[in-house]
């Protein structure tokens, strides 16, 4: 949701700002903008340049221009407030004040009566304008006390890079809510949504904390509290490297992403399993925390929160507490009941989702522990709950989730097995052996990578739908709605995920000739009861893409494809399962020509409700 970066050092600071944006772009695509310092002689004015669309259209308008400067701020957007317009687009100036927002002011509209009264009207239609307006009445050269008073009046979230037009080099940021992280190094001091905009110059970074200001200039960072107090933030080490964040030879992100889970899910799982055992004790999270609790909610959104309902399934399975699993814009307004015997585990990749970072503070607000699994290092969600067991994804670019999907499926065996080793409803014995099988899946999973040929030919025929239904029971029904997901969002197919034996409560009557259904009937228990179903869907029409285990004989009437799985555990077909629903999604995508990486309308880290 918008991506902020700002630079000042000695370096050409368009370039750096360009270069920031571009790997920031995931974040919004809307519109592109930079403001940057130009003095001559004694006096200095801020320059703003904009544009509609992606950061290459800005790139390509600046490099017709002379830029020589060596202090900037750069914007993508995610449209909020106001269509996609020049003049909507960041970064937004009034008076002496330039800035580039991320996140929403909710008072914007009583604000800007407010500055009615002073004479300040605003141009463009956001609630960003109305921001530097305000620091703009408050300000007396003195860019501290405006910022602290500002906060005092903003209702929100934000984070937001300041330039005054008097502090030539200078760099103000500040932030509620909304992510920034920052560096300084030989090459000068960067700020930016999010690492992946500074790491081709420092992999030491820290997490500017809420209600600090930072400023930046080419000798260094300050950062103090609203008093003015100096702080000293705790450093952090990027342990994956710029390579990481390119494409590598892949034609988009999502399929290198696709490609990298083996590797993700061998360093998310390997450092947490000590003596064949799972072993939370690097990540400080005890094992008092699973015996005191007598139940557990899962809360998330989207991709995560499809995680969280395999989690459910197997807490349960090996642990007999009731599981919930809540989508996190849901719960933080659902007046949940909680108290210091649930356990509220919130999963995130990127660990600023506004709604699962209101679920923790509601969580911690009621008492209950907290325990999250993230992808990003120092993200809000990690910080603010009470434990946090970081998956080793590495950056993910790609809108759609995919690795960071996969390593949280890992977290959620990793849980429930320890949880109940933890109140011994597990032996040692048994759990080793359910580790060794967690491991194996790594190999199976390639296995499935390479079904690549004939996951590409069955899209042939999904791109030509309007609608298509994924069907499974239980494990597979988590899947099913993963599965559901991926297709919509980057191919545009609606599509819909049905526990199979709900289907003919309603939807069954949308089930017509040549409509896709993907089944997945890899669990014995339900197998007999799947196959029933897609007997149902094909009689009347269907197209049948079923996906079962080894060793299932199928009629060859009932389906039009079968894939079949390696012959493994059935517990861990997740892992194979997932990667068939992101192949088919992707290949669906690129076969309809759109921007797999980049879905219309949608941005990654979505930091607004
Ligand atoms: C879909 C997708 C989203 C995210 C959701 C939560 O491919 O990526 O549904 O899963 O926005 O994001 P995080 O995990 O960052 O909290």
């Amino acid at each position: 949701m918008c991506g902020i970066t700002g630079y000042t050092g000695m370096l050409n600071a368009k370039d750096i700002i360009v270069e920031g944006l571009q790997a920031l772009e995931y974040r919004g695509y809307d519109s592109a903008g930079i403001a940057f310092c130009s003095s001559s002689g004694s006096s200095n004015k801020t320059i703003t340049i904009k544009t509609v669309g992606k950061v290459s259209n800005l790139a390509s308008k600046l490099a017709s221009e002379n830029i020589d400067t060596h202090c900037a701020i750069g914007h993508t957007r995610w449209a909020t407030h106001g269509g996609v317009t020049e003049t909507n687009s960041h970064p937004h100036s009034c008076g002496k004040v330039t800035l580039i927002h991320n996140g929403i002011i909710e008072n914007y509209h009583e604000l800007a009566n407010e500055l009615a009264e002073t004479g300040r009207y605003p141009v463009s239609q956001t609630d960003s304008e109305i921001a530097a307006m305000l620091i703009d009445s408050l300000y007396d050269g003195d860019p501290h006390e405006a910022i602290r008073k500002a906060s005092e009046r903003l209702i929100g979230a934000y984070a937001f890079c300041i330039i005054f037009e008097d502090r030539p080099g200078s760099i103000y940021s500040v932030r509620c809510g909304s992510p920034l992280v920052a560096a300084y190094c030989e090459d000068g001091a960067f700020v930016a949504s999010d690492i992946v905009a500074i790491i081709e110059h420092s992999k030491d970074y820290f997490v500017l904390p809420e209600h600090h200001i930072a400023h930046l200039s080419s000798e260094g960072i300050n950062v103090v509290d609203y008093a003015g107090n100096t702080y000293e933030c705790d450093m952090l080490h990027v342990s994956w490297d710029i390579a990481a964040a390119k494409k590598g030879g892949y034609e988009h992100f999502m399929l290198k992403e696709i490609h990298e889970q083996p590797d993700a899910l061998l360093n998310t799982i390997t450092p947490r399993i000590i003596n064949n055992l799972p072993d939370f004790d690097e990540d400080g999270v005890p094992d008092s925390l699973f015996t005191g609790i007598n139940r557990v909610v899962i809360t998330a959104c989207g991709t995560a929160m499809h995680a969280g309902m395999l989690g459910k399934l197997l807490i349960e399975k090996y642990n007999r507490i009731p599981v919930s699993v809540e989508i996190a814009s849901e719960f933080r307004y659902g007046n949940p009941i909680l108290d210091e015997h649930t356990l509220v585990i919130t999963i995130s990749q990127s660990g600023e989702t506004a709604d699962t970072l209101a679920a923790v503070r509601l969580s911690t607000e009621l008492g209950a522990k907290t325990l999250s699994v993230v992808n990003v290092k120092g993200s809000s969600i990690a910080r603010e709950s009470d434990y946090v067991l970081y998956t080793h994804a590495g950056p993910e670019i790609s809108v759609a989730s995919t690795k960071a999907y996969t390593v949280q499926l890992s977290m959620m065996y990793l849980i429930a097995y320890r949880m109940a080793m933890a109140t011994g409803k597990l032996s040692d014995s048994e759990a080793a052996s359910r580790v060794k099988g967690l491991l194996k899946s790594i190999d199976n999973m390639k296995r499935v990578l390479k079904y690549d040929d004939e996951l590409n030919e069955i899209s042939k025929k999904i791109r030509k739908v309007e609608n298509l239904f994924y069907l499974g029971r239980g494990v597979d029904y988590a899947i099913a709605c993963e599965g559901s997901l991926k297709l919509k969002e980057i191919s545009y197919i609606h599509s819909e995920a049905y526990a199979a034996g709900e289907l003919k409560h309603g939807t069954i009557s949308l089930i017509v000739d040549n409509v896709p259904v993907i089944a997945f009937a890899t669990q014995e228990n339900v197998y007999a009861k799947v196959i029933s179903n897609v007997v149902e869907v094909r009689s009347r029409g269907a197209y049948v893409i079923l996906v079962t285990s080894a060793g299932k004989r199928v009629d060859t009437t009932l389906c039009d494809h079968h894939i079949i799985l390696p012959a493994m555990d059935e517990e861990f077909t997740p892992f194979c399962t997932a990667v068939i629903l992101q192949y088919l999604a992707y290949f669906t995508a690129v076969r309809r020509g759109l921007n797999v990486d980049q879905p219309r309308n949608l941005a990654k880290s979505v930091t607004v409700e």
